[in-house]
């Protein structure tokens, strides 16, 4: 699916690994590889800089929830930079886009979310969770309620705080993290460490993790439980029946705030317009980021429940805390927009009712293949495991990368498929047809057979 290109490709490489440290990169390998260069897009489609047609199974980053090439979002992005390209909201001043947002927010968030506070990415929304919640333990005289629990594997970003919280050794171990007032518990990955639990039973166990924690720690010393609704960066974990209900019980038991980290699963890519909502809680704080543009601007923030919105605001006194592009106009415009797309389309809905559905339908199918030891989607998002021997569910050795082999079949296939380790994972545009699901599993399924067959030359099968 190539077309004629216009781009000087090694000439770009060249560059791009001249000057630019990419994020999350061996700078020493890519140099030696370059880099893929992306430089247009259109509904679910990518191209690269050799005029290759690449299916977007990830979304960009889980971002682009309306597809590529939306000229609504340009239109608003345009009309607001002629109209006041910058303004702050610091100074007792605001903006008229990041009070329609609010708003807007306000109406499709769950009823508990009335207040919205604004920043440029899902790690800083983190970061303000961190400090604000700090803050409301304060103002209500338990100072020593501060520490905050979340889950190994977790990702909740990349500044001090957002990598503290997640829950990746390998992030850690960089920068001396996590920072004093956060502890990790258990992830609740079924295929791990379910050990012959029914799902239902695991899902109870994987949340007494949580009090357990909580009574290690002492009720009086936690300040929140922070969980993305399903794991997104560590490989789609989906949680068993009953976790998140349970984690609810006990945060309410123990006076513990209920975090929602909805940076992935927020504005649809559950079928609801927040992950909340397909699990059935009610939490107290909710990041996002990412959908709430579709990825085409940076914007961020956390939907502020009424228990915590109230007492910062009743308390009165500053909140020493903000970035110079909270509530950014542009960022605003393009998020109202995005929206408006989401609604007008009926998108979220579509999603619940016909894409995901049929995508579990297809995507359950790949069980079938000789590689592949467990299937699982939870609305667009969907994960596989790539085993040894799928009767036993043995897994490769790590060293032997087997996820990259797929991954690299994947591309030179024309489909963007995520590894993580060796579990394979998709969170393909919202907007995504039928027959572009069809097309995004035959590709797959392709990139399988080729990694099969690669498998059983190099003897590891
Ligand atoms: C659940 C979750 N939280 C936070 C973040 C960090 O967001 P950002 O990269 O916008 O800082 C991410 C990014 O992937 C994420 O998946």
């Amino acid at each position: 699916m190539s077309e004629q290109s216009i781009f000087d490709t090694p000439n770009l490489k060249q560059r791009d690994s001249a000057h630019y440290l990419h994020p999350f990169t061996d700078t020493k390998d890519l140099s030696t590889t370059g880099a893929r260069i992306i430089t247009r897009g259109q509904g679910v489609y990518i191209w690269d800089s050799d005029g290759n047609k690449i299916l977007d199974g990830m979304s960009g980053l889980w971002c682009v929830n309306v597809g590529y090439g939306r000229q609504q979002l340009v239109d608003a992005a345009t009309q607001q930079m002629t109209e006041l390209p910058y303004y702050n909201s610091f100074f007792n001043t605001s903006v008229i886009p990041a009070i329609e947002l609010a708003e807007v927010m306000t109406a499709i968030t769950p009823p508990q979310f009335n207040h919205f506070f604004f920043t440029n990415s899902g790690s800083e929304g983190n970061d303000t969770i961190l400090r604000m919640v700090r803050r409301y333990w304060d103002i209500k005289g338990q100072h020593q309620k501060k520490t905050f629990i979340a889950r190994k594997n977790a990702y909740h970003g990349s500044t001090v705080a957002g990598a503290s919280l997640s829950g990746m050794t390998y992030m850690h171990e960089q920068g001396d993290l996590p920072i004093p007032g956060i502890v990790h518990i258990e992830q609740p990955y079924y295929f791990e460490h379910s050990q012959g639990l029914s799902p239902e039973a695991f899902g109870l166990k994987a949340a007494g993790w949580l009090e357990e924690k909580i009574l290690e720690l002492g009720a009086d010393k936690v300040a929140a439980f922070i969980g993305e609704p399903v794991q997104g960066a560590g490989g789609v974990i989906i949680p068993p029946p009953g976790y998140w209900q349970e984690i609810e019980r006990i945060c309410n038991k123990y006076d513990v705030l209920l975090v929602s980290d909805e940076v992935i699963t927020g504005f649809g890519r559950l079928g609801k317009w927040f992950g909340c909502e397909y699990f059935g809680i009610k939490p107290d704080l909710m990041t996002f980021a990412k959908g709430i543009t579709s990825g085409y601007i940076p914007l961020g923030g956390v939907a502020v429940g009424d228990r915590v919105a109230n007492m910062l605001i009743e308390s009165g006194g500053d909140f020493n805390h903000g970035f110079t592009y909270s509530g950014h106009p542009v960022a605003c415009a393009v998020a109202l927009a995005n929206i408006k797309l989401l609604q007008d389309e009926s998108i979220v809905e579509r999603v619940g009712d016909d894409t995901a559905p049929y995508l579990h339908k297809s995507f359950m199918e790949l069980a079938d293949h000789p590689l592949v030891g467990l299937t699982e989607t939870c609305g667009l998002m969907a994960g596989l495991v790539l085993v040894k021997d799928k009767n036993k569910h043995n897994l490769f050795d790590a060293e032997h990368g087997v996820g990259m082999i797929c991954r690299s079949h994947c591309f030179a296939n024309g489909v963007i498929m995520r590894a993580v380790g060796d579990r394979m994972i998709i969170a393909p545009p919202l907007v995504i047809t039928h027959e572009e699901i069809d097309q995004l599993i035959s590709l797959i399924e392709l990139s399988l057979d080729q990694t099969l067959v690669d498998l059983k030359k190099l003897n590891l099968i």
